[in-house]
């Protein structure tokens, strides 16, 4: 027996349960990790709300963890017990002490990196690679904006954008994440709270706007983000903070000046096993050459995951957060 959280209805985070479960054996291309630290991501408040429909009920949680293989499938030729391993996609269930998945949604830790920095970083780091240098390859040299900066997501991108020579402007929603954002290497912040940020995009950028925004919050800084795009430039709307963005009129593309808009998801940049190696690999260079680092801002015992996720959905957290089995 082991434990997980799993969750048998849609609803606040009080339908997480911390139970005890028999693991399911590896099947022939799966790998079972011990886990020694899960990250934490807004995703999995989308599956427990049951904004993203989960495959089925009750269902454990999570994607993205970090440890050590347990047993591995018949047929997985890569990966043995004993390695050192961490994954950000992949079926629910990361947030147990033992997570059973395909093969080739692993890769093997560099020992330069701990399992906390990875459960930390996989999927948030991941996602920022393909957003800068993938969705929109960034050259170095454009004023980006970037929402939610000093979050998971965004205190990545503002130190990724700061080694790629790239201006990004980030919104926040206090002074400390202001604070915290510049730190990491936002150029420029805007506090939502109280400032337009449309018009402070236009003061900033003297009025050419920016050639790529990116959007995680959603719903309610659309309209806010296709005002900072410049003519032919692109939205990138990765994510449902603020809920999801629905009802969109595509003439509005046109009225903003020939916008492109782009809905992307990590799963399908990371969709084979040489494109999430190389997209590990540029990551774990990152680290390894002291141009990302990864700080753990907050640290939850996996059975306190529901407070976890209270203070994600509550915008009370900054940078990334991790559970310990
Ligand atoms: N598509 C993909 O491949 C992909 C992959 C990873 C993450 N994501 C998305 O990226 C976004 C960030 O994920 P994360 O895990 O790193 O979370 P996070 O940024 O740590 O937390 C979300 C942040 O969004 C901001 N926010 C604005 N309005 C909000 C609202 N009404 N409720 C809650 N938060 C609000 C808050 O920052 P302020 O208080 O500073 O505004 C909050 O801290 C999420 O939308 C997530 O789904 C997408």
């Amino acid at each position: 027996m082991a434990k997980r959280i799993q969750f048998s209805r849609h609803g606040g985070p009080d339908v997480l349960e911390f139970l005890d479960y028999q693991p399911a054996a590896p099947g022939a291309k799966e790998v079972r990790v011990q886990n020694q630290a899960i990250g934490l991501n807004f995703i999995d408040t989308y599956y427990r709300s049951g904004l993203y429909p989960p495959p089925v009920l009750p269902s454990g949680l999570g994607t993205e963890g970090a440890g050590i293989v347990e047993s591995v499938g018949s047929a997985v030729s890569g990966f043995q017990v004993g390695d050192r391993v961490a994954y950000a996609t992949g079926p629910l269930g990361a947030y147990g002490e033992l997570h059973v998945l395909p093969a080739e949604k692993l890769v093997k830790l560099p020992d330069a990196i701990s399992f906390e920095q990875a459960a930390a970083v996989m999927l948030k780091g991941l996602t920022v690679h393909y957003l800068l240098r993938q969705t929109f390859p960034l050259q170095g040299g454009e004023t980006i904006l970037f929402h939610a900066a000093a979050g998971g997501v965004g205190s990545f991108a503002c130190q990724w954008a700061k080694a790629l020579g790239v201006k990004l402007i980030g919104t926040v929603s206090s002074a400390e994440k202001a604070a915290r954002a510049s730190e990491l290497g936002a150029w420029a912040t805007i506090d939502s709270s109280h400032e337009d940020v449309a018009q402070r995009v236009l003061e900033l950028t003297e009025g050419r706007k920016c050639p790529v925004v990116y959007d995680g919050v959603g719903k309610d800084t659309w309209e806010t983000s296709l005002n900072c795009v410049a003519p032919r430039g692109l939205l990138v709307s990765f994510g449902n903070a603020s809920g999801a963005v629905s009802g969109v009129n595509l003439g509005i593309l046109a009225q903003k000046g020939s916008l492109f808009v782009t809905r992307p998801t990590l799963a399908s940049y990371a969709d084979t096993p040489e494109r999430l190696q190389m997209m590990a690999d540029e990551l774990f260079d990152m680290i390894e050459s002291g141009k990302l680092t990864v700080e753990i801002s907050n640290r939850y015992a996996l059975k306190d995951a529901a407070a976890a996720q209270t203070a994600l959905s509550a915008r009370q957290t900054t940078g990334s957060t991790i559970l310990l089995p």
